[in-house]
């Protein structure tokens, strides 16, 4: 099981040269030049126990399974904009003039190949930096040709592909979605149903490469491409990237739980001024945004187990465009719960967070985990990975796991099981007598 280190150049594909795509590449310039910590990154910064407590074993998890080094990596981005990295990073203002100016010319390397894009699926945006053709399958072709054009112009032994376009309007999987088959005479065919994310991941998974999925999109969480994945014999995965208030709810909720608390009512709201702000002004992405920040209270929460906790529990979720405040989010949550005799209390959380500095860490360990999955010959969703996502997708037949605590144990014992080592239960009877 366990695999050899990785040799070459890892090639980083980014559909999507924003605020988060542009901020993650500034980044880890910056920690390669020893200008910052990589903080907020679990692959840089975080250890994994092995055996037991006394053998006092925690190596660096990027040593221990073996990730790619920053320095081999090497990105490739597509937008309906021409402005490169370093123009798109200064409108999208989430980093200094200074931080930037130190990142210039990694930045300015990164170039924008022309985007597929059709405003059907984002409206409140458009650009003109973006390829045309007859049909949908044309343009896969197109996106394949750029992938290969990448690879031979960077001698990149790997790649990966992390969407971090922005959020498409709302749709569920139909008959196009169905098989392989459909999908493709789907693209064909011009299929209205077939979102631009998805030819990218189809696109993606055609010439071996990986594809995870970083905004709410259906893209890969339809029965066609999870079997262009199992064929192809690559990894996906998404939805979503789980970073400002999902992130505080999936640390709260499970807390409250564990103690046997009710919840009757849970109330977020949001102010953004971001691009991706003004994309979710419109109710066809926000739609798509609230199905995917909805989903994680019902699921850790199980209110069908614990009915006199959780059954009446009101869950509302507002987004709001306001252009001051930039990529500089303000998530309000007013938490109504109650306790022992029914007695109630509440909680008030004001993040006053920073959208793309929370995303850009999970970018970097997404790409990470993207190459080791594809090293070890990890094909279809990758579950373990559910910790970064909003909205993790899991086989049909399961519910998706939102409790971070859980999520992160899952991913530590999948790596530990990667690499051959015993899984941690966190039993402990052996450090007591009878
Ligand atoms: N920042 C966060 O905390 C966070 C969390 C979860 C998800 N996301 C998602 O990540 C995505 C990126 O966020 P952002 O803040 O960087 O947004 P952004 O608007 O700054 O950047 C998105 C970029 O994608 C480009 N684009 C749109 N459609 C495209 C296409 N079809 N092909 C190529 N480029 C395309 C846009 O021109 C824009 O430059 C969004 O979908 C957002 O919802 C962000």
């Amino acid at each position: 099981m366990v695999n050899q280190a990785p040799q070459g150049k890892l090639g980083v594909l980014i559909p999507g040269l924003g605020a988060v795509s542009t901020t993650f590449i500034a980044g880890v310039n910056s920690i390669m030049h020893g200008q910052t910590a990589p903080i907020g990154s679990l692959t840089q910064m975080g250890t994994i126990r092995l055996g037991k407590r006394t053998e006092n074993r925690s190596p660096k998890i990027k040593e221990f399974a073996q990730l790619a080094d920053l320095k081999d990596l090497v990105f490739g981005a597509w937008d309906i904009f021409e402005d490169n990295a370093f123009q798109a990073a200064s409108k999208a203002q989430v980093l200094t003039p200074q931080d930037l100016e130190l990142a210039r010319s990694a930045l300015e390397k990164v170039k924008p190949m022309k985007a597929v894009f059709d405003q059907d699926f984002v409206k409140n945006l458009d650009g003109p930096h973006k390829k045309s053709a007859e049909n949908k399958l044309v343009l896969a072709e197109m996106l394949m040709d750029d992938i290969k054009a990448f690879k031979k112009a960077n001698r990149t032994s790997r790649e990966v592909m992390v969407w971090c376009a922005s959020t498409e309007i709302y749709i569920e999987a139909s008959d196009v979605h169905s098989t392989l088959e459909k999908f493709e005479a789907g693209l064909l065919n011009n299929d209205s149903r077939i979102a631009p994310s998805m030819i990218y991941a189809y696109a993606a998974l055609k010439s071996g490469v990986p594809f995870f999925n970083g905004a709410p999109n259906l893209t890969v969480d339809t029965p066609a491409i999870i079997e262009l994945a199992e064929q192809t014999g690559l990894p996906i995965a998404g939805k979503d990237f789980k970073t400002g208030q999902t992130l505080i709810k999936t640390i709260l909720a499970p807390g409250l739980k564990s103690r046997m608390l009710g919840v009757e009512g849970w109330f977020s709201t949001n102010i953004l001024g971001n691009r991706d702000g003004e994309v979710l002004d419109d109710p066809s992405s926000f739609k798509t945004k609230e199905v995917s920040k909805k989903g994680a209270l019902d699921f850790i929460f199980q209110p069908e187990v614990y009915p006199e906790l959780y059954q009446d529990l009101y869950h509302k979720v507002r987004i709001n465009y306001y252009p001051p405040r930039g990529d500089a989010k303000e998530g309000w949550d007013n938490i109504d719960i109650f306790g022992w005799m029914g007695y109630k209390m509440q909680i008030k959380v004001d993040f006053l967070c920073r959208d793309s500095i929370l995303a850009a860490p999970i970018v970097l360990d997404l790409v990470l985990f993207a190459d080791l999955a594809l090293r070890h010959n990890k094909k279809g969703i990758q579950e373990w990975l559910s910790f970064y996502f909003k909205s993790p997708m899991v086989a049909p037949e399961l519910y998706p796991e939102h409790d971070i605590f859980i999520q992160l144990t899952k991913l530590k014992n999948t790596l530990r099981w990667m690499m051959g080592e015993d899984l941690i239960t966190h039993l402990g009877n052996e450090y007591y007598a009878d």
